[in-house]
């Protein structure tokens, strides 16, 4: 199995790269409408590759948005089923100007893969394209295999769970196998089994029916950016750096000691993560670690905010509305939906004299916590171990995929969580880079995840 895969894999390695490059030079940004062809090119261009690699029964399926691609092969029915889950869609390529390349004209600039959409999701998915195309001509498919891989997940996958829920039959199996998560680096392999659940929230809030002259209205007048920025500022404690809103952490389940002491032996330096940053201290929670504060402990933050004049040199006006987009990163057992209503109330109340606010919700997600005891999650190690030569750790994730939750409700299967990227990786941010040596090392391990996991199922 061993050669077959290495010779595979060095026999067509440029193929297999520049493979991966046609891809990325479409820009699929789900979020933005202006790229609604080519996000449909994409799915098109995926269920075409999953065609020549040797699936079969590949659909485009139809959403109330974008399409997903589904595509199975089923060798025996009596052997266990492995779904592939991964997204085509990509995040918005702004700012443009600091990209040192354009973002869909991928480039390999030392041994890394710069284009938005490389780690995040479309290398990581393609791996798995590439994995299965080995494994059906060298013959070693162990089980069954389908794939679902989607358009909006970056836009909050609100169309996936009715898909799911109304094709629960066609999409049954015995886990999901997903890599759209990090590694701690090249040389220490993990594996994720926590992910932060998320809501999604957007504020405004209004005053005078006009935009005034600050001269002359000035001084009486409640300015709503002002008021905005008072208002955001009241949401979390100065000095503890917790969040305000009343109720927001009674359904968080404190680690034990146990717990918060194996999360904290992942190797980490402080020193490093800040002169990478360029930031001279970080901020955050009280009494937690910075591995704790991005993976174990909720957040909130603004991600954007706009009102006024932004336009070149100075006008002074007194804005008639101020908007923010805030979101909160969950952790197990904080409900998305509750944590909304908790923020409305809150946010409301805060709101002062001469002001009005309205809050509106986008979308939102559960956290995970994925079990170690499963045969899944055993091969997945097993399979890290061989390709890596040593054991992979297993690791908290900060971001969030709020579809595993839903597998698990829906479907009723766990999922696993190996990832080939790494947190450098620049994902969401300008020069989005995925590291070739990333990309054939999870074409590698792929491979053996399935022999490991159908060996251990048939046990
Ligand atoms: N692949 C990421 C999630 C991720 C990245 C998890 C790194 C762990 C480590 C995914 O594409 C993503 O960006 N998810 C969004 C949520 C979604 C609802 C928009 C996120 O985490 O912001
Ligand atoms: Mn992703
Ligand atoms: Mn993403």
């Amino acid at each position: 199995m061993e050669s077959k895969i290495q010779n595979y894999i060095s026999n067509n390695r440029d193929r297999f790269l520049n493979e991966l490059m046609e891809l990325l030079k479409i820009p699929s940004v789900s979020a933005d409408p202006a790229y609604k062809a080519d996000v449909l090119k994409t799915a098109d261009a995926v269920a075409q590759r999953l065609r020549e690699a040797g699936v079969d029964n590949v659909e485009i399926c139809p959403t109330a948005g974008y399409p997903i691609v589904y595509g199975d092969k089923i060798i025996d029915p009596t052997k266990p089923t492995v779904l592939v889950y991964g997204h085509y869609d990509v995040q918005p390529a702004d700012p443009l100007d600091l990209w040192h390349s354009p973002p869909f004209e991928p480039v390999i600039k030392n041994d890394r893969i710069y284009a938005r959409g490389s780690a995040d999701d479309k290398g990581q998915m393609y791996m798995h394209v590439k994995a299965f195309e080995i494994m059906m001509k060298e013959n070693i498919l162990p089980c069954n295999v389908k794939f679902m891989i989607e358009g909006e997940e970056e836009v909050g996958s609100a169309n996936l769970g009715t898909f799911t829920e109304a094709n629960k039959a066609k999409l049954a199996c015995d886990c999901v196998l997903i890599s759209d998560t990090s590694l701690i680096a090249n040389d220490i392999p993990s594996i994720t089994v926590g992910l932060r659940g998320l809501a999604y929230i957007e504020v405004l809030v209004t005053g005078p029916n006009r935009d005034l002259h600050s001269g002359v209205y000035g001084g009486a007048v409640a300015n709503p950016i002002n008021a905005l920025c008072e208002m955001i500022s009241k949401l979390i404690d100065e000095k503890s750096r917790k969040i305000t809103i009343p109720g927001f952490y009674d359904d968080v389940l404190d680690l034990s000691t146990e717990e918060r002491t194996l999360l904290n032996q992942i190797p980490f330096s402080a020193e490093d993560y800040k002169s990478d940053l360029k930031i001279d201290a970080t901020r955050g929670e009280e009494g937690y670690t910075i591995i704790e504060q991005t993976s174990t402990r909720p957040t909130l933050d603004v991600n954007g905010i706009k009102g006024g004049y932004l336009g070149e040199g100075a006008k002074t006006v007194l804005p008639s509305w101020a908007s923010a987009k805030i979101s909160m990163r969950l952790v197990p057992n904080q409900h998305p939906d509750k944590i909304q209503a908790l923020f409305k109330s809150y946010f409301e109340s805060l709101t002062p004299a001469g002001c009005k606010t309205e809050v509106s919700f986008h979308h939102g997600g559960e956290a995970v916590v994925v079990p170690i005891d499963t045969p899944e999650f055993k091969a997945s190690s097993k399979a890290m171990e061989k390709t890596f030569g040593k054991a992979a750790l297993p690791a908290r994730g900060g971001g969030s995929i709020p579809i595993v939750a839903l597998f698990e409700q829906v479907l009723g299967v766990k999922s696993v969580l190996m990832g080939f990227g790494l947190d450098s990786d620049d994902i969401h941010s300008p020069n989005e880079n995925y590291g070739v040596w990333n990309y054939f090392k999870g074409i590698e391990t792929i491979p053996y995840f399935f022999h490991y996991y159908t060996e251990m199922k048939q046990k």
